[in-house]
């Protein structure tokens, strides 16, 4: 079921279209990533989903209603923010039950409300306590309690963890997915961080420029991007220019060298310029005497550069054509030193053909 539908939504600030004719639908209970550039309009969506902004055009239902001109204290949603904005004043109770006090909800349901909340996060005990005694990742689920007490359909997050050392971000990023999935709530959480996106996301939406560009799967965003953008964006490519024959399944790179590419791994081209992209884990690197006959495609390379990472190693090979190869080694399994002469193959059902 739709939880949340967005129709067409639009919001400039002047000649910027901040956010510019988006339409997508989260599913009760979803976990949907913005993940974009700075300024791409992640801020500004979430802002007019929660009503602080007004769109100029465009329609947001949830749970069926259309709230599109409703005030934000009466949509069914809660915002956490960056900084999390908790009252230094108060304590870690008094910050959790505030929305429940402007709400009027009796005293009697007041305590159990919160103190289930504490449980929820992990805080027990420590609801006296005073904010400026908590750890930085101890207030953002304060901030996160703060905001699920009020028991919203949608749960809205601007890159809460950002404030976080990165040890931190990935503890409390595993929390935040886990209490999500508990509770069951639809969340919208805002991230330029693509590990972030690709470990707690049910679906994300990649944004640029205020368009959403792809929205998918963190799987398909990852394996099948749809343009050179997204895959660029998201981990590590090879890109090679060329130019694309469709009946032949062939793709023919600048230098001349023709690689053979699976004809279902070709995105929608529109007027876009075919590119060749291929993760470097998909590639594989030997010596030139020993590539597998059954190898679809191979280029000869001479090792310009290898980067140990301890449980990976990355390499940067250049082709004698003159295209610079990213691929890995793991382990003992491809290791080069710099100045070998090798040879990178790859079958034709990995890499893909986008649109530039
Ligand atoms: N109040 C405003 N007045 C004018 N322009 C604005 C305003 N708020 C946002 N913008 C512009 O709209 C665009 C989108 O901004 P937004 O804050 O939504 O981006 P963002 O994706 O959240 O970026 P970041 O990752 O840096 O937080 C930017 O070009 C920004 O400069
Ligand atoms: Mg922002």
């Amino acid at each position: 079921m739709s939880m949340l539908t967005v129709r067409n939504l639009c919001k400039s600030f002047g000649e910027t279209k901040a956010v510019d004719n988006v339409s997508f639908d989260v599913q009760d209970g979803e976990m949907l990533c913005l993940l974009g550039p700075s300024g791409c309009g992640k801020t500004t969506l979430l802002m007019t989903l929660s009503g602080f902004l007004s769109p100029d055009d465009g329609t947001i239902e949830m749970d069926g209603s259309d709230v599109t001109k409703v005030a934000p204290e009466k949509r069914p949603t809660s915002l956490v923010f960056q900084n999390y904005a908790l009252f230094p004043h108060l304590t870690v109770f008094e910050n959790i039950e505030f929305g429940l006090r402007t709400h009027r909800v009796p005293r009697s349901q007041i305590k159990d409300r919160v103190d289930q909340m504490l449980h929820i996060v992990e805080l027990e005990g420590k609801g006296g306590r005073s904010i400026h005694q908590l750890s930085g990742g101890q207030q953002q689920r304060v901030a996160l309690a703060r905001a699920l007490v009020m028991k919203p359909k949608v749960l809205l997050l601007d890159e809460p963890l950002s404030n976080l050392d990165a040890k931190l971000r990935v503890e409390t990023r595993q929390q935040i997915r886990q209490i999500q999935q508990s509770v069951g709530i639809t969340c919208i959480f805002v991230t330029h961080d693509q590990e972030e996106a690709l470990t707690m996301a049910d679906r994300i939406a990649v944004m640029n420029r205020g368009k959403i560009i792809q929205f998918a799967s963190p799987r398909d965003i990852y394996y099948a991007p749809t343009n050179h953008f997204v895959a660029d964006f998201i981990g590590k490519s090879n890109f090679f220019e060329g130019s694309y024959d469709a009946d032949r399944s062939t793709y023919t790179l600048n230098s001349g060298k023709v690689i053979e590419v699976d004809g279902s791994h070709v995105a929608p081209l529109g007027e876009g310029k075919p590119i060749f992209a291929i993760r470097p884990e998909f590639l594989k690197a030997c010596k030139a005497k020993e590539v597998p006959q059954s190898a679809a495609n191979r280029l000869a390379a001479t090792i310009a550069q290898v980067t140990f990472l301890g449980e990976l190693t990355l390499y940067v090979a250049m082709s004698d054509t003159g295209e610079p190869i990213r691929f890995t080694g793991y382990g003992d399994w491809q290791q080069f030193h710099e100045g070998d002469t090798i040879e990178v193959y790859w079958d034709r059902s990995v890499g893909q053909i986008l649109a530039r």
